[in-house]
């Protein structure tokens, strides 16, 4: 496969939860304001994506509106300007992102210096303002002084494997490999994995990916492995083999490219375990998998009496089926709850309601990450509701009541 060589990719590890001060906004993506550091304009962008990697974090990465606006509005007031994350690849000549994801978003005509879409230089670094202006500057000695604002992606359990036989887990998340070196075509790739009683290998996030990774090399298959996706051109995307959910992607940069071929091989030569769209009938080594699918999700309201533990449907897995518990003490005491919370505040809500939900005044709305906070109902009755828009890659909700 084609070696290709990228300056600067830091491999994003996931997190239990957000760093301190940091909040969680959407997809399970924390944001904030990481520290202050004093350095000069040469090592600016370098300082700047160091920092954040201390926290496995990466530097402000704009791909969207949504990001956009959101970093326009918090660098607000830091001083006139903040370091995103720009890097120039000195391959392509191009400025792209530190996570290597592409520069595939550009802010309104007026609004970025229009050095942005010509050939980058590596001695000049990028830094919005809180106009949402992009500029570039050329290195110098000059003293900077920079807040370091960072995002960081909170891990998503995945659920537990059954017995992986002699296929390999990575403890953390349950999903079980295997690779075999031998070099095949996709058709003889799937069949090889069906007789094992398993399927070619999906990849749902950076661990998994880190992890086939590792296994692939520790296997000897260094030149790359079929993953199971292929493209379909009724949704003229690529899906997985295994049905699962289109969810992540470790794409090089310029890939997937049309022409290219309808499978996808990833590059187990790099660390970081990219990926590339290759012809079906191309030779690699095999990737296989077994997955045990998540427990069927269903709402069940209560009413609750005891003070059991509650959870939001699918929890910790999944978050994003909508669900209303009722909570219900003996007469003449109040309710008590104790509610761990982990939700995209740009979408997810958990709203608790003094006895009923409708009628019921309402005692609190919550989102983000809270962790075992108390809240009091004024009666016997309370209707906590988990309204989630999305629930993507956060746990949900869990609680604990009684009366007092
Ligand atoms: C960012 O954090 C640094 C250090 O903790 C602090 O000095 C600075 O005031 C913060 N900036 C903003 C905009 O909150
Ligand atoms: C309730 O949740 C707590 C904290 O997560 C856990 O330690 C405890 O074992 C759970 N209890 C039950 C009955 O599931
Ligand atoms: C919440 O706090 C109570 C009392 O300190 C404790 O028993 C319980 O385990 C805590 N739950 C969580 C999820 O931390
Ligand atoms: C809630 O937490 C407090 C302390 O954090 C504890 O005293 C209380 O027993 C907990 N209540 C429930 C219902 O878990």
């Amino acid at each position: 496969m084609r070696r290709l060589l990228l300056i600067l990719i830091s491999l994003q590890l996931a997190q239990c939860s957000c760093p301190t001060g940091f909040q969680l906004e959407r997809d399970g993506e924390c944001r904030g304001n990481y520290t202050r550091i004093s350095t000069i304009y040469n090592h600016a962008s370098r300082d700047v994506i160091a920092k954040c990697n201390e926290i496995d974090g990466l530097p402000i990465i704009i791909h969207d509106d949504d990001h956009q606006n959101y970093w326009k509005t918090h660098v607000e007031g830091v001083g006139a300007w903040t370091v995103i994350g720009l890097v120039c690849n000195t391959i392509s000549n191009r400025w792209i992102w530190a996570d290597g994801s592409p520069l595939d978003y550009i802010p309104l005509p007026g609004f970025y210096n229009g050095e942005l879409q010509k050939n980058c230089m590596p001695k000049q670094f990028w830094a919005i303002r809180s106009d949402g202006y992009w500029t570039y500057f050329e290195t110098e000695n000059t003293a900077y002084t920079t807040d370091v604002f960072c995002t960081t992606q909170l891990l998503q359990p995945l659920p537990v494997g059954e017995d992986c036989d002699d296929f390999e887990s990575d403890d953390q998340d349950g999903v079980c490999y295997q690779v075999d070196a031998v070099s095949k075509t996709l058709l003889d790739a799937q069949t090889m994995c069906q007789s094992l009683g398993a399927n070619l290998a999906s990849v749902h996030n950076s661990q998994e990916n880190a992890f086939l990774r590792r296994l692939a090399v520790s296997k000897g298959a260094v030149n790359g492995v079929f993953l199971g996706a292929t493209f379909s051109q009724s949704k003229n995307d690529f899906e997985w083999i295994d049905g699962s959910f289109w969810d992540y992607d470790n794409f090089y940069p310029e890939y997937p490219q049309s022409g290219y071929g309808d499978c996808i091989g990833m590059d187990t030569s790099v660390s970081t375990g990219q990926w590339m769209n290759v012809e079906c009938s191309m030779q690699l080594s095999v990737a296989c998998e077994k997955r045990s699918l998540p427990p069927p999700i269903s709402c069940n309201s209560g009413p609750y009496q005891d003070s059991g533990n509650i959870t939001s449907p699918g929890y910790p897995y999944s978050a994003s089926t909508p669900c209303d518990f009722i909570l219900t003490v003996e007469q003449g005491k109040k309710v008590e709850v104790n509610v761990t919370v982990e939700a995209n505040s740009c979408c997810d809500l958990l709203v608790l309601y003094d006895g009923g939900r409708d009628g019921g005044r309402i005692a609190a709305i919550l989102t983000g990450e809270l962790f075992n906070a108390t809240f009091y109902a004024k009666s016997n009755v309370m209707t906590v509701s988990w309204q989630p828009h999305g629930g993507v890659n956060v746990q949900g909700m869990e609680l604990t009541f009684r009366g007092v």
